[in-house]
């Protein structure tokens, strides 16, 4: 509690500083006509070089890149700092708030920060277009729509996401509305974020990024909350993890230690309309799923470990792993495990009695999109993933800065299914999709063959990535009815991101 209150205080300090700095920046056009309003939260946030301690057993700062975060204006417990690792501040907005950030870029290349999982407009949804260099910056405004739920932030400047997201620039991005107490769900300290990211570190102890051009960026440890071997303290009962999968390229196949079955109860866009329990749950790089735990539960008692197992990702799959450590993981000799090792993401201890809750029967209908409304219900937009040279690609084509297909335009507010399909043959891999500017429905998955995946994946809530193995057809229901402009599809692992496994889409009015 010192920690917090102390923050605070600093807090309104400069806020009250920064306040001035802020007013030469008010008359700046950057805002859309929705947010032309005073905003509610006032954010400054700045990328900069920094050092924190990663492993908490040596204590040895590692350089790292870190968004600091100040309020300017806004309700206390807007921001709270990561207390340990790398991560930046996790920011908490109520739906229908009004967001102003100023971005502050103190690193030596270009960035640009994304708003991962909210529907923004164009100029302030962190396309590499907009991105800022070394000492430049940039104020992003935009009203928070749509459901509650754990979003985040990264860079997103071209080619170099991969790389900044991890040096550290990441963090959460909460939207809450206050009633999840009356929703009968654990709130305050039992509400308990987790960001799961894997590094690999030099013979120095530095960070290393050296990623397999194929497989991406693949480390040996896993970090939780920026931390490694992570143990979290939490109390006796019932409790919320949000969990964020924070990782380059990494997949987990989240299961509890002692066999307990996983209850999800949110996905990306927010509440299941009921618990759902599964047996363990996939989660890609990008994607957050939300996980109610009865901590104490026997036969584990006081301990009890999240384990990521070994799963098998589609026939190709691990060929191409296997293949990568011993042809490609070259470079500087050193890579991670492929996808599909088991590995632990971290411990819980038990201790001190909390609160045990019923979990709740129904959560949120997420009130889907129904099929009448789709206006291309018989032939589906399709994209498909493909490979040449080497380098992965959408439709046939790499990422072009201003660049938008015939088949990438689309009117706003219209309903359309779009299909995405990975028939790579032999190089299949499987790739995380995300689709920026809102929120969509998986309509149904066809074609894949990975039966050590398929019991762990969610897909009956809103979404804004999924996973998309090896031999699959994926359909998804979109409809980008808010803002019209240039916004991003992509794979992502971040490595086939910056590879160009990206391209824009148009929404049209
Ligand atoms: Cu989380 Cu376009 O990215
Ligand atoms: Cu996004
Ligand atoms: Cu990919």
């Amino acid at each position: 509690m010192g920690v917090s209150s102390r923050r605070e205080i600093l807090q309104a300090g400069l806020a009250a500083a920064g306040g001035l700095a802020f007013a030469c920046t008010r008359g700046r056009p950057s805002a859309a006509a929705e947010t032309r309003s005073a905003p509610d939260v006032e954010l400054a946030l700045r990328a900069a070089p920094a050092e924190a301690i990663l492993d908490p057993a040596s204590r040895r700062p590692v350089g790292v890149w870190r968004y600091e975060g100040r309020l300017v204006k806004g309700r206390s417990g807007t921001l709270t700092d990561a207390t340990t690792g790398a991560l930046g501040p996790t920011i908490r907005v109520r739906p229908g708030d009004h967001v102003r950030v100023r971005f502050e870029n103190a690193l030596p290349e270009s960035s640009i920060v994304h708003w991962h999982g909210l529907d923004v407009p164009e100029e302030s949804d962190g396309h590499p277009r907009f991105a800022v260099g070394p000492g430049g910056s940039r104020t992003y405004d935009f009203v928070v729509a749509g459901r509650p739920a754990t979003a985040w932030y990264h860079p997103h400047p071209d080619g170099r996401t991969g790389a900044q997201v991890y040096a550290g620039l990441a963090g959460l991005f909460i939207v809450s509305d206050g009633d999840d107490e009356a929703r009968g769900l654990p709130v305050g300290p039992f509400d308990l974020p987790i960001v799961i990211q894997d590094r690999l570190f030099g013979p120095d102890g530095a960070l290393a990024y050296a990623p397999n051009p194929i497989l991406g960026m693949l480390g040996d440890r896993v970090l939780v909350n920026g931390v490694e071997d992570a143990t979290l303290d939490v109390r006796e009962g019932s409790t919320r993890l949000r969990i964020l999968n924070g990782s380059n390229a990494r997949i987990y196949k989240l299961a509890w230690s002692d066999g307990s079955p996983v209850v999800v109860i949110a996905t990306d866009g927010g509440l299941l309309a009921a618990p759902v329990a599964k047996p363990y749950v996939m989660l890609a790089p990008g994607e957050r799923i939300e996980i109610w735990t009865e901590f104490g539960r026997s036969p584990t008692g006081s301990r009890v470990t999240l384990e990521s197992l070994a799963f098998d990702a589609g026939a190709s799959g691990m060929g191409m792993g296997g293949m990568g450590m011993g042809m490609m993981g070259g470079g500087r000799g050193r890579s991670g495990p492929a996808n599909g090792a088991a590995l632990t993401v971290c411990r819980f201890s038990v201790r001190g009695a909390g609160r045990k809750l019923p979990l709740p029967r129904r959560l949120d209908p997420p009130a889907f999109r129904p099929a009448a409304e789709v206006v291309n219900g018989r032939e589906p937009r399709r994209f498909e993933v493909s490979m040449a040279m080497m380098r992965w690609m959408l439709n046939g084509a790499p990422f072009e800065m201003e660049e938008v297909a015939a088949n990438e335009r689309i009117k706003r507010g219209v309903t359309e299914d779009w299909e995405f399909a990975n028939l790579a043959g032999m190089m299949a891999l499987p790739h995380p999709i995300h689709i920026h500017g809102g929120q969509f429905q998986i309509v149904s998955r066809a074609g894949a063959s990975a039966p050590t995946v398929a019991d762990g994946l969610v897909d009956g809530g809103w979404k804004d990535t999924f996973l998309l193995l090896p031999g699959e057809r994926v359909r998804v229901r979109v409809r980008f009815a808010r803002h019209a402009g240039l916004f991003l599809y992509h794979c992502h692992n971040l490595e086939h991101e910056d590879m160009g496994m990206m391209r824009n889409f148009r929404v049209e009015t």
